[in-house]
């Protein structure tokens, strides 16, 4: 494939400065508190599957977040809420600090116009009956209104650009079983940016890809990031590619959020117990969950979690009180939180008569994973 160097600019939009370094770029979508619960399918009862719970997330503009978690911690869910593609339970949703209320079609129109969602497969994203232009004119209609012919066949030729599938007139009356795996998340990207949006909700863009082309459409992404100034939110289960890709990284624990802060930090020094468990099992997840389920059973059922500390069940450090009440996510070093009670925090929070407990390390309870420096898939 080739690259463009220098591809236009999405007609429309005019890439912001980005902020000079130490200042905060301006806050596009934040979560607050956010929930959902899904009833459990096929039973008369109450019971619901606590999918996401008070998940607080924060998207600045030009700015690249990885939330990464085990499968069934909850990604895609907080995708597809944040999206709203389903309505949360509990929480908000806010961008550019109003909070989201898109009862209206066109509050709808107007809010998926900003948010845009990346799916993981993208065999099953594009429609297999339309070519590539089918795809991305209606898209354009949809969100930039009718153009002129000429006008509409440079802005189809441009988003190709933008995603690197040049020449466009190669591409662009191709139909998907025409098109590799990595050329047809670079088309789903090019749909999303015919909305000219400001956050692209990318739900584990890479992981159905052959190895040998997700670092391309990574990068494609990193420069939609530096080019456009859009807010990305990029979802994964490998900790080691949100290093390599994400500014900053969330890591999720059934449901809830247990660990954040810069990518670097988060990666080199994790501070929950979890986070150094995924750190020192990357990039195999899989390898993780055979071994934590080998010696500390399953990972929790989430329509009875665990109380406490979700995490317990599974933690050679866990206590009474990790058994007993929800730890806090609190600072825990600069501009790094986490949600545990091993670290030290306002006394308030804890129940008397309980004591926090005292964390060791994570690699000498498990066992690092062995040879996982060698050959390692980034
Ligand atoms: N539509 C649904 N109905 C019921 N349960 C669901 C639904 N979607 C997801 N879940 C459950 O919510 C939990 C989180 O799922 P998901 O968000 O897909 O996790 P991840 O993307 O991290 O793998 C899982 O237990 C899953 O089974
Ligand atoms: S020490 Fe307690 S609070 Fe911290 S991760 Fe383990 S179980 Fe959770
Ligand atoms: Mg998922």
């Amino acid at each position: 494939m080739t690259d463009v160097s220098a591809p236009s600019p999405v007609p429309g939009r005019t890439p912001a400065a980005r902020p000079e370094v130490g200042s905060p770029a301006p806050l596009v979508l934040s979560a607050v508190g956010l929930r959902k619960h899904f009833p459990v399918r096929g039973m008369r009862t109450s019971a619901v599957v606590h999918a996401v719970d008070d998940v607080d997330l924060d998207l600045h503009r030009g700015e690249v977040v990885a939330l990464v978690g085990e499968s069934g911690s909850g990604k895609s869910t907080i995708a597809r809420v944040l999206a709203h593609l389903m309505p949360a339970t509990g929480g908000e949703i806010r961008l550019h600090g109003e909070p989201v209320v898109a009862r209206r079609r066109r509050d709808f129109r107007r809010y998926v116009h900003r948010v845009q969602m990346i799916f993981q497969d993208p065999f099953a994203s594009l429609n297999p009956i339309h070519p590539v232009r089918y795809t991305l004119s209606r898209s354009l209609r949809l969100h930039r209104g009718r153009m002129p012919r000429d006008e509409h066949e440079r802005a189809l030729h441009e988003l190709l650009a933008r995603v690197q599938l040049t020449p466009p007139e190669l591409y662009v009356d191709k139909y998907p079983h025409e098109l590799s795996g990595g050329q047809r998340q670079r088309v789903a990207i090019a749909r999303a940016l015919a909305a000219d949006p400001e956050v692209l909700l990318a739900d584990e863009p890479i992981s159905m890809l052959d190895v040998s082309i997700r670092l391309g459409i990574l990068n494609l992404l990193r420069d939609l990031r530096d080019r456009l100034d859009i807010a990305i939110l990029y979802i994964t289960h490998d900790i080691a590619s949100a290093r390599y890709f994400a500014d900053r990284t969330v890591v999720l624990y059934a449901g809830r959020v247990v660990e954040s802060g810069d990518s670097e930090s988060v990666t080199q020094d994790p501070k929950h117990p979890y986070t150094q468990l995924l750190i020192g099992s990357a990039p195999d997840p899989d390898d993780l969950q055979a071994r934590a389920r080998g010696a500390r059973g399953e990972a929790p059922s989430l329509v009875t979690p665990p109380p406490g500390c979700r995490f317990h069940p599974r933690c050679p450090f866990a206590v009474e009180l990790c058994r007993t009440a929800v730890p806090p996510l609190t600072e825990v070093a600069s501009g790094r939180r986490a949600a545990c009670w091993g670290y030290p925090g306002d006394d308030a929070d804890v129940p008397d008569g309980l004591a926090r407990p005292t964390l060791g390390s994570m690699l000498d309870t498990y066992g690092a994973r062995p040879g996982r420096e060698e050959g390692a898939d980034r």
